[in-house]
């Protein structure tokens, strides 16, 4: 549903509305994100319900300190000024959804594919891997020893990262180089701008290169941090940044104990960008195991 909606969304982005107009008639989509949105909004209360349940028949004495727990509690917080409506509860569920879940599938999806067809680095992260875990489930202390998957991770990020940009609005006049911003515009930066730029990066731009980060982000932005920004600058960055690259880490050092990657013939390249940037059909890979008995 939620996929459904950021293609409605993505598809609309630059439409212009007018409001009175929209009251009197409502084109196809705006009709169907309406439904979804309700759908959705139904979903999270049904979840809500569940918890609320539980405490009620005594099956649990709390609502749970997990984060849908935090926001049930908030929820039915008594003091008005912290109290959650339920339209903000499930507005928060559907963001911490849509940034948790959409981004890092995108990106552990086109990791795969960049390893699938560069298979000198898919070893390399491979060895790294099995040098500090062996065979085992990666854990939380070690984590921070995989160079090599680190650099991976980054390159993917300039190359494909998953957010298509970040929205800013200014507040007052500002000079943006050679650019005069009036006040109260809104922008949209596209990542894919600063990432893409071989003024900024070299010829060999578009080159899956993780040499590039081998010694961090700052070396190979020269020092300029605003170039390489896949989860956003300033105070309202993405807060699930370390979340999401650990949670990457760990998958994918799973995928490379286990399995050896190689692009299928019937994989089309076509990313397109929706509220995150996707492969339009799908990536499909060969997945050998690198175990004969498995
Ligand atoms: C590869 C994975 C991810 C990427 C590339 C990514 C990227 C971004 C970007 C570009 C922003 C906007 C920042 C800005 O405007 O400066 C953002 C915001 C946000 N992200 Fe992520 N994100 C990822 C994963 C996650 C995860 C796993 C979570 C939650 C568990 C998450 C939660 C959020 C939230 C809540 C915001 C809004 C922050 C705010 O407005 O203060 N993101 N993310």
């Amino acid at each position: 549903m939620l996929n459904k909606l950021s293609i409605i969304m993505s598809r609309n982005l630059y439409n212009t509305r007018i409001p009175l107009i929209n009251k009197l008639w409502k084109p196809a989509d705006m009709l169907e994100s309406e439904e979804l949105a309700k759908e959705i909004q139904y979903c999270v209360m049904k979840m809500v319900k569940k918890r609320e349940d539980k405490v009620v028949n005594g099956e649990a004495d709390s609502f749970g300190n997990d984060f849908l727990g935090l926001l049930v509690n908030a929820y039915h917080d008594s003091d008005k000024n912290n109290k959650l409506s339920m339209e903000d509860l499930v507005d928060e569920c559907k963001t911490f959804y849509f940034a948790g879940q959409d981004t890092v599938n995108a990106l552990l999806a086109w990791i795969v594919f960049l390893l699938a067809i560069h298979g000198d680095w898919q070893e390399k992260a491979r060895r790294e891997v099995i040098e500090i875990f062996g065979n085992q489930i990666p854990n939380s202390e070690e984590m921070s020893k995989l160079k090599i998957m680190t650099m991976i991770i980054y390159e993917t990020l300039r190359l494909y990262g998953p957010s298509n940009g970040m929205m800013r609005r200014t507040e007052s006049d500002v000079q943006l180089g050679k650019l005069i911003l009036p006040a109260n515009l809104d922008l949209l930066v596209i990542h894919a701008a600063p990432h893409h730029d071989p003024q900024l990066w070299g010829d060999d731009v578009h080159l899956f290169k993780p040499e590039r980060f081998a010694e961090g982000i700052a070396k190979a932005t020269n020092y300029n941090a605003g170039v390489f920004c896949p989860f956003g600058l300033g105070p309202r960055n993405c807060v699930g940044m370390n979340f999401a690259t650990t949670e990457t880490k760990i998958v994918l050092s799973m995928i490379l104990q286990r399995y050896n990657i190689s692009l299928s013939p019937t994989y089309v390249h076509s990313p397109i960008p929706y509220i995150t940037v996707q492969p339009q059909h799908g990536i499909q890979v060969i997945l050998e195991s690198l175990y004969n008995d498995a």
